[in-house]
Parts: C-alpha cells; sequence; structure tokens
C-alpha cells in the first residue's frame, strides 16, 4: 500500500508569492549596521553588556550586529508575540519564551526588529526593568515613527521608513520572509 506524503482532505496552503520591492538593500543594510556596532561598542566600551535578542523577528539582525562589536558580549533571548499572523498588532503582547539568565546589574541592550507602535518595546521594558538590570538601551533596526503611539525612546535607530507592512532581513508574513537579505515591502497589501 501506497501511504500518500500528506492527507489529501487538507492539501497543503499555497506558498505566498507576493509582489515585493526592495525598500532597504544588502549594501545599505551592511553600511548602517556597521555604524551602529560602532556607536554600541563605544558607548558600552568596558561595560560587559549582555545583547538581548528579541525573537524570532531580530535573529538575523543581532547575528550581523554582534559580529560587528568591538567588545566583549554576552546574549541573550526572549520572545513575545503581539501580531499572531496578522499586519496589525493585536493590542496584547504575550510572553512566549523568558530569558535564561538573570540580567540583575548588568547593562542591556535590547534589539528589536522594528517598532511599530511601540507597544511590544514598552511591555519590554517594563518587563526588563523589573529584573533590576544597570541599564536598558534600545537598539531598533527599522522604526515606523508615525506609529509609535506609545512615544518610545529608541538609543539607536537603524532607519526611520514609512508606515508600510515589510519583510526579510528577519521580519516575516505569516511566517515567510525572513530568509530574504533584505527589507521587502509587500506590494499587494499596502
Ligand atoms: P509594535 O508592538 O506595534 O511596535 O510591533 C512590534 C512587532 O511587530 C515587531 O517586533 C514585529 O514583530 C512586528 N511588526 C511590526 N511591523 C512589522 C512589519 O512591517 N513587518 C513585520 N513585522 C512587523
Amino acid at each position: 500500500m501506497t501511504i500518500p506524503s500528506s492527507n489529501p482532505l487538507t492539501p497543503a496552503p499555497p506558498l505566498p508569492s507576493h509582489q515585493l520591492s526592495v525598500l532597504i538593500g544588502e549594501e545599505e543594510l551592511k553600511r548602517r549596521i556597521e555604524e551602529l556596532a560602532q556607536e554600541i561598542s563605544a558607548d558600552l566600551r568596558e561595560k560587559d553588556p549582555v545583547i538581548v535578542c528579541v525573537l524570532k523577528g531580530a535573529f538575523v539582525f543581532v547575528a550581523d550586529l554582534i559580529r560587528k562589536l568591538d567588545l566583549p558580549v554576552t546574549t541573550e533571548f526572549i520572545r513575545v508575540s503581539s501580531y499572531g499572523n496578522n499586519v496589525v498588532t493585536s493590542g496584547e503582547v504575550k510572553l512566549e519564551l523568558d530569558l535564561a539568565n538573570s540580567v540583575a546589574g548588568r547593562h542591556l541592550v535590547l534589539v528589536e526588529d522594528i517598532v511599530d507602535t511601540g507597544l511590544t518595546l514598552q511591555y519590554l521594558r517594563a518587563n526588563l526593568q523589573a529584573r533590576g538590570p544597570a541599564s536598558i538601551r534600545v537598539c531598533a533596526l527599522l522604526h515606523k515613527p508615525d506609529n509609535n503611539v506609545k512615544l518610545s525612546t529608541i538609543d539607536y535607530v537603524g532607519f526611520n521608513i514609512p508606515s508600510k507592512f515589510v519583510v526579510g532581513y528577519g521580519l516575516d508574513y505569516q511566517g515567510y520572509y525572513r530568509n530574504l537579505p533584505y527589507i521587502a515591502q509587500i506590494q499587494d497589501l499596502q
């Protein structure tokens, strides 16, 4: 008997095939990340900082950023969700994966892929603050200033972008496109 590779009653959903237009190319990303790394290295020299990567979106950015830092660092990971599979925030942030180690007394650099409404950042800052760190700095690759209703302060911003949904370089749409080496807009979603 041949076993079908997938249940014929529940066909696999079609793979995404959106029209993408590049907003920030690979070279531009690389250059800006080097600049951010220089700033962070200068500000945190001798401070033994902890880089806190916000999963999943920031993992590509963090991987490139830490390799350009000119100082010793440790890394921690935290995962929160607020978007689910949507392009607008649900308005509720949930902690899905916590840091593995205490960060009490440490200098933290919280690294986000993108700050949109600022809700996630507001939640994370309060959550980390409660753990008694020596300081918290925030680094976001992308920022949509027109949407930042929480008026979150960000110490290091890679790029300010318009209020459009973007993917690539770690950012997803329904789980896809994180592997693109550039930041793109999805034409048919805008
Ligand atoms: P905020 O809480 O509205 O600031 O949203 C922050 C989170 O929403 C980010 O960490 C992303 O995971 C997600 N997000 C916001 N805008 C976009 C986008 O344009 N593309 C992909 N994800 C986004």
